[in-house]
């Protein structure tokens, strides 16, 4: 069959990387893809946020199955457009990525259903939500409610900061129409998890293994918050207790509450969470595969994923169970200096053989062909350095052992991918 995956970054790539595997997909087609997609699937030059380009290519190819890797397709229609013209695509309706598209919306739903989140307010205007901060302690977070790329929330430790970001929100437009409403929240604290499931048309839900971001940019969590600088499956912190509080208390919750409000949802659900007290209250949900936490997940599925997608559209997902690798995997991401704010493109990068003949899966991101054949820097986050070990050591040893084998004068990394692992009691 012919498989569509949608996007350019490292999901996209482990994605098609895993869809290769499968006996099933006779062709794959990555839009627009990147270096590392394009020796492996047909990368091909449409705008990733063309809907009408997508669908009409999807048509004229006679794609069978489209896979969306990032949420503003999703949350701006593209399952509702392709559905339309019978076109198959795993994914939720438009009005059910609201989850993502909009904090208040979710906020308000986790509220509605008693889901454990963080106490928080909606505020349309700058007054209002300066004196919100007067009445509330620090440290506090600030997002904005629509699509920011990963960058609109801020967590203020000081007064001072979360004026700031109210300043850039409400003064200076930096997330344009995105920013109309914010939603102020209480800081958790503890640990984070990503929980990511698959649910189909008829409410099935199949879990995968639980993984580990590292949001912020620099070592010890410091820094600014980034899309990801790396991570780790699956996550100690989600113990078995945990892994039942978070289906009972979350995900089923947020899936009933869905069908309640006449949106039934399907597609990946990826709760993000905060264990705070042993107890799981959700960050975010998205709409969508995380990135980078399904490069580690996919390098530890040792099932076909092609049949568990169709299974899903089938609406049959309760007759799916997933083989999974008991070995750990990290996935260590190597970024262009700068990011996550403004960096230099078209750096030249080798060696990535060399880091895969010592046994990692070098994920690509922000990469593409220059000119003269060379694999080159073309984005923020660039490389997804991903190995399996029998421990979380050994595993974190040997994708940092990939990451000094690439060579490249303009990336950085962080050290401590999997450190939380490693030193957990
Ligand atoms: P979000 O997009 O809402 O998940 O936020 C991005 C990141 O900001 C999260 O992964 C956390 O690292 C951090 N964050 C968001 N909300 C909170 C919160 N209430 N308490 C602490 N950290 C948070
Ligand atoms: N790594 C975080 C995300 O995919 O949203």
């Amino acid at each position: 069959m012919k498989i569509l995956v949608i996007g350019s970054g490292g999901r996209e790539h482990a994605l098609v990387w895993k869809i290769k595997q499968s006996p099933l997909a006779s062709k794959i087609f990555c839009v627009p893809g990147n270096a590392g997609t394009r020796g492996i699937a047909a990368n091909v030059h449409i705008e990733a946020t063309d809907i009408v380009g997508l669908k009409e290519f999807a048509l004229k190819e006679k794609v069978d199955l489209t896979i969306v890797g990032p949420e503003d397709l999703l949350v701006n229609g593209i399952v509702d457009n392709f559905k339309a013209v019978g076109l198959n695509i795993f994914g939720p309706s438009m009005a059910a990525a609201a989850l993502e598209g909009s904090k208040v919306f979710m906020k308000n739903l986790c509220a509605k259903y008693n889901i454990p989140t963080a106490p928080y307010g909606v505020f349309e205007d700058h007054k209002s939500a300066k004196k919100y901060l007067d009445i509330n302690k620090l440290p506090i977070v600030i997002k904005a409610d629509g699509l920011a790329a990963g960058k609109g929330v801020t967590v203020c430790h000081t007064l001072e900061k979360a004026l700031d970001a109210l300043n850039e929100i409400f003064e200076d437009k930096k997330f344009g129409d995105a920013g109309n409403k914010v939603v102020i929240e209480e800081c958790l604290g503890d640990e984070e998890a990503s929980h990511i499931s698959l649910v189909d048309k008829n409410g099935n839900i199949l879990s995968l293994e639980s993984s580990q971001d590292h949001k912020a940019r620099d070592d010890g969590d410091k820094g600014p918050n980034t899309g990801g600088m790396g991570a780790y499956s699956p996550a100690p912190v989600v113990n078995p207790e945990i892994e039942a509080a978070i289906m009972e208390k979350i995900t089923r919750p947020i899936v009933r509450a869905m069908w309640k409000e006449g949106m039934p949802f399907s597609g990946v659900l990826y709760a993000g969470l905060m264990i705070k007290d042993e107890n799981p209250h959700v960050l975010e949900f998205n709409v969508r595969f995380g990135d980078p936490e399904i490069q580690p997940i996919l390098a530890r599925m040792k099932s076909d994923i092609v049949p568990v997608i169709l299974t899903a559209l089938d609406g049959k997902l309760d007759t799916v169970k997933i083989e999974w690798d008991p070995r750990p995997a990290v996935c260590v991401v190597m970024a262009s200096k700068g990011y996550p704010y403004e960096y230099k493109k078209c750096f030249e990068i080798s060696n990535i053989d060399e880091a895969e003949k010592g046994g990692a899966i070098v994920f690509h991101a922000g990469t593409k062909n220059g000119c003269r054949g060379a694999i080159e820097t073309s984005g923020g986050r660039v490389l997804g350095v991903t190995a399996k070990g029998d421990t979380f050591q050994k595993a974190k040893d040997s994708a940092y052992q990939g990451v000094e084998k690439i060579t490249c004068d303009n990336l950085f990394w962080r050290n401590d991918i999997a450190d939380k692992a490693i030193n957990r009691k």
